[in-house]
């Protein structure tokens, strides 16, 4: 992961019935994100570990998971089973952070915590040393194609100022309302991964919108403040 920006469209928009072909088409990104909803935490369900593991199968890129479930202490095992290179948790859903990140490194993956929007940054204060990614909603979670939220890009630089004051520099990943109009500014504020659902999969020609987004997003980079 040396690439200043990553690119990871998000399956969630992608057609089910054809995902090898999907996840094929996006194979110019830089990693495949996929979205893990139970209907409990988050009022949609989208898939679980079979299908993770048939994306696993389909693409050589690493694979991105979001688990947006209650619990994810007593789940996080299968998911890693199932393939995970990196394994984002949220925050509000786990009992015992440490421990999971603890369990996702054993295995050689890489630990991400993801945020609510009403979640502060300052919650990870007793973590962020240990995290790979820290990940940062733009949106409240539960589907695609929603609006993003002006004020993630004030949080994003306030995750830029609390990882500074530990010394600590994880990728930071955005995820909700990412279009081609916001993402530079998104950088700027200091995202460095970049999940993309519609502006990748309802685009006619998949590859030019990986291609035009990483375009945008790197224009943010040289206005870094
Ligand atoms: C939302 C999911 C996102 C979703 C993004 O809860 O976590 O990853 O797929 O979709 P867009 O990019 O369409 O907002
Ligand atoms: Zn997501």
């Amino acid at each position: 992961m040396n690439a200043p920006i990553l690119i990871a469209p998000s399956v969630l928009a992608a057609d089910y019935g054809h995902i090898a072909d999907e996840v094929a088409e996006a194979k110019t990104a830089d990693l495949i994100h996929v979205d893990v909803m139970d209907g409990h935490f988050v009022p949609n369900i989208s898939f679980g570990v079979d299908f993770l593991r048939t994306v696993k199968e389909s693409t050589e890129l690493p694979v991105d998971v979001h688990l947006m479930i209650s619990n994810p202490d007593q789940k996080v095992e299968s998911y890693l089973d199932a393939g995970a290179d990196i394994l984002t948790f949220h925050y509000e859903a786990a009992t015992h952070a440490h421990r999971i990140v603890s369990v996702i490194h054993d295995r050689g993956a890489k630990a991400s915590i993801a945020l609510n929007p009403a979640t502060p940054v300052s919650v990870l204060e007793p973590i962020i040393e240990d995290l790979d990614m820290v990940l940062i909603m733009t949106v409240d979670p539960g589907y695609g194609g929603q609006r993003f939220i002006e004020s993630s890009l004030k949080k994003l630089r306030r995750l830029r100022r609390l990882c500074a004051e530990h010394g600590v520099n994880p990728r930071v990943e955005v995820d909700g309302g990412i279009v081609m109009g916001n993402v530079a500014q998104a950088v700027a504020s200091g995202a460095n991964v970049i999940v993309a659902g519609s502006s990748v999969f309802r685009a006619a020609d998949r590859a030019v919108a990986i291609r035009e987004l990483r375009r945008h997003a790197e224009r943010g980079v040289s206005k870094m403040a």
